[in-house]
């Protein structure tokens, strides 16, 4: 196939036919096609985008460019979540042993920090001892034990979005309906799941800045699910603040465990309980979102999700300990509070910007040779809407370099913004995408 013709079809906006798909897929995956033809044609993708069967079919060939997992022998419905990423936003750690705890079978593929957004794997990782690479037969006997495993993607899964991935991130493809919805469900399918519940988000730090266009994202991925016969649905929630109030690796391990503890609660806890309840729902263990919910806090309130997280660490190799004592977690050796410029209130926050100062201070990475610095981040002190004083803290740095604090402080304050006006507060849950249809919360 002469890939020239292909790119010249899709600059010119016509579809593309499942041959020239899979030669695509294929020529991602085995390094066939030169990186630079592979980026005009993701670049003609995102101008011209793809219509409902040609997003299918990339997400297809993308998951046959490698294995498929088996997890049939873990009995009953495996169920995964997904997000989109976010700043902040630490829900796996809180709602995965919170499920396992109900009795949900979650063996879920997570991934590393992308841009200004955390990843699930570098803060399991930021726990002393804790892995996040197994053979798929340890990771299906540790999901039959405890009811939970995370883990990395294995080589071999979706070697095509491995290849598309990274040249996204270098030319201006990320955004883009048709490539991120066949880049997650892919490798969701690959990963063997049963059931799948994503959380797309909309706002200042997503992927997705409007509600629209996450709404579209959230119906072509559960379109694809759909039509590859799981039973998928997403929530729409909003990421115009940083979802929990920790930014960094231990420091959003410290948040998950005060949650799991009873010493925290608020936005990151609510949103986990929506997405969690799905996962209940969508395994048969709970009837509807309402007993799912109280299935859930009943397992917060025990301690029992507690006890599942503490499981997990320690049988992917991680200090359990940390669950009882959050001082054993690595601790930033300074902390520099950035003050308000001005009186008045937190209207509005950018929280990409957010996500990218706790990058530069090391939590993680600008390129992909960086080494996080798992201790590092930020803690807000503000959210959108609280009235605040000339000169109280909107956020505290904890950081291990203190010469990058100038800068952080400068880049919080502009992007923080305070007015005179109270603003109205963003909903959590913006809305529900079910095969069945849209429903809008607002
Ligand atoms: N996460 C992914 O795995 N892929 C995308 O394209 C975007 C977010
Ligand atoms: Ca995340």
């Amino acid at each position: 196939m002469n890939m020239v013709d292909v790119i010249l079809k899709k600059r010119s906006g016509q579809a593309l036919s499942a041959e020239e798909i899979r030669a695509f897929a294929r020529g991602a995956a085995d390094g066939s096609i030169p990186d630079y033809q592979l980026a005009a044609l993701l670049m003609a993708i995102c101008w011209r985008g793809m219509d409902a069967r040609e997003t299918t079919c990339l997400t297809m060939e993308m998951m046959r460019s490698g294995g498929v997992m088996d997890l049939s022998a873990i009995g009953g419905i495996c169920v995964d979540k997904h997000s989109t990423g976010g700043v902040g936003d630490t829900t796996t750690l809180v709602l995965v042993p919170l499920a396992a705890a109900c009795g949900a079978k979650v063996a879920k593929i997570s991934g590393r920090g992308l841009g200004h957004t955390g990843g699930t794997l570098d803060k399991l990782e930021s726990i002393p001892g804790c892995s996040v690479e197994m053979e798929q037969d340890q990771f299906i006997k540790q999901v039959q034990q405890i009811g939970c495993a995370v883990i990395g993607q294995t080589h071999d899964l979706c070697p095509a979005d491995k290849a598309l991935y990274a040249l996204r991130d270098v030319t201006g493809t990320v955004e883009s309906v048709p490539l991120i919805a066949s880049s997650i469900i892919s490798k969701k399918l690959a990963s063997g799941a049963g059931a799948i519940v994503l959380d797309v988000k909309t706002g200042s730090g997503a992927l997705m800045h409007t509600l629209d266009a996450s709404i579209e994202l959230a119906q072509a991925m559960v379109d694809i699910g759909t039509h590859a016969g799981k039973p998928i649905l997403a929530l729409v929630t909003g990421m115009d603040q940083p979802l929990g109030t920790h930014v960094g690796n231990t420091l959003e391990v410290k948040e998950a465990i005060d949650i799991l503890s009873g010493r925290a609660g608020g936005d990151l806890l609510a949103v986990s309980l929506e997405l969690g309840s799905r996962m209940l729902v969508a395994c048969g263990i709970a009837a509807d979102v309402g007993e799912g919910k109280a299935r859930m806090r009943s397992a917060l309130e025990s301690g029992a999700g507690l006890a599942r997280l503490r499981a997990m660490i320690e049988a992917q190799g991680g200090d359990g300990s940390v669950c009882d004592d959050v001082s054993r977690l690595p601790q930033a050796r300074f902390h520099v509070e950035v003050p308000a410029p001005r009186d008045g209130f937190v209207a509005r926050m950018d929280t990409t910007a957010i996500g990218f100062v706790a990058q530069g201070l090391g939590a993680g990475r600008r390129q992909k040779s960086d080494v996080i610095d798992p201790a590092v981040g930020l803690v807000m002190d503000v959210r959108l809407g609280d009235a605040v004083r000339a000169g109280q803290p909107l956020a505290t740095l904890h950081l291990n370099r203190q010469e990058l604090a100038q800068e952080a402080i400068a880049r919080l304050q502009e992007a923080i913004v305070i007015a005179e006006e109270k603003p109205a507060l963003p909903p959590l849950v913006y809305a529900s995408v079910t095969p069945q249809g849209v429903e809008r919360m607002m």
